[in-house]
């Protein structure tokens, strides 16, 4: 039907109906339009110089969890996925992959694949460096859990034979971020940085709390072929790195004595936190103590045998 058959005055109605229906979308647009950026705080910078290095800190252990989970899972690292950032860095060694089952390799691939967000995230908005050396050995690992059991256990502890070993093992490395970020957070300055440092605190938290939420559920398990529950796998290790980072209580197993569950009520410990369920915080000082595994930030080794990358790394290591 050509517009021109149809009565005047209904071509004056549908005129008037497109006009109104036009300043009714614009109006409630302008009225009704959802906010869903809170506005930069007046005067404050996006990102202050001194957030630099201190976000750069992160890398370090971002680039460990990223080979860990991704080699994990798939066999390949972040070479394969985003070589560019590497920035050139050496690749990891000792890595491999895991014999995990389905769901597991699918929650550790999902892990593997946030951490080549984060690391672009951080090198986007503040810059970065190459990737650290990073060493991911099953020696390196028996290392560690001789050291928190202090004794060799028989066999040798191995990340990759089982998913149960694998999850073991990475209770070791995101709850080390998460108290990092919880630590460096007073020191952060600009909005955009602040706004980063909470998306990856969010995440690192939640990545922790999954893999002990798994391990929880097989607590009282033992860890075949050891005589030795999954709960004392747990405390041990939080243990060593208390002692590795030499400041008091700030890493909880997953089931505790009573004094240190949430409000002094309950023995699960399925997240590690403070008397008031805050997490704990970390300085890069104890975050390197504890990932050298030599209870010195100024002695590299364990995760990061040539030391962390970094103005904040590198200055401990007295070539600043
Ligand atoms: C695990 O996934 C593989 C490959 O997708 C499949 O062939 C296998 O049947 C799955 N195993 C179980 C127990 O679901
Ligand atoms: C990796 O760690 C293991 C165990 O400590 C060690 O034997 C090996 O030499 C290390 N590799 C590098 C390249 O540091």
């Amino acid at each position: 039907m050509a517009l021109q058959t149809i009565s005047p005055l209904l071509r004056y109605f549908f005129l008037f109906f497109f006009l109104f229906l036009v300043s009714d979308a614009h109006h409630s647009l302008a009225d009704t339009q959802p906010v869903c950026e809170s506005k930069p705080p007046p005067k404050d910078l996006p990102v202050h110089p001194r957030d630099v290095d201190l976000m750069q800190f992160a890398l370090n252990l971002e680039h460990t969890e990223t080979e860990w989970f991704l080699f994990g899972a798939l066999g390949y690292g972040l070479d394969n996925v985003e070589p560019e950032l590497a920035m050139g860095g050496p690749p990891p060694v000792g890595t491999r992959k895991a014999r995990l089952d389905n769901v597991t390799r699918r929650i550790i691939e999902e892990f593997g694949y946030q951490e080549v967000g984060h690391l672009r995230a951080i090198k986007k908005t503040v810059g970065g460096f190459p990737r650290p050396l990073i060493n991911l050995s099953k020696h390196n690992f028996e290392q560690i859990f001789d050291e928190a059991f202090g004794y060799s256990l028989s066999p040798p502890f191995d990340p990759y034979i089982d998913s149960l070993n694998y999850l073991l093992a990475s209770y070791v490395i995101p709850y080390v971020g998460l108290v990092a970020y919880v630590g460096t957070n007073p020191n952060i300055e600009g909005y955009v940085t602040k706004r980063l440092l909470a998306g990856l605190l969010a995440v690192e938290a939640g990545q922790d709390a999954v893999i002990r939420a798994l391990l929880y559920e097989r607590a009282k398990e033992t860890v075949p072929p050891y005589d030795i529950t999954v709960a004392e796998f747990t405390d041990r290790i939080s243990d060593l790195r208390n002692r590795l980072a030499m400041c008091g209580v700030r890493d909880e197993g997953l089931i505790v004595p009573l004094e240190l569950g949430a409000e002094q009520r309950t023995t699960s410990n399925i997240l590690s936190a403070d008397r008031n369920s805050l997490g704990y915080g970390r300085t890069p000082e104890e975050v390197l103590r504890i990932v050298y595994g030599t209870g010195n930030e100024h002695v590299p080794g364990g995760f990061l045998p040539a030391g962390g990358n970094g103005v904040i790394a590198r200055k401990l290591l007295g070539d600043g």
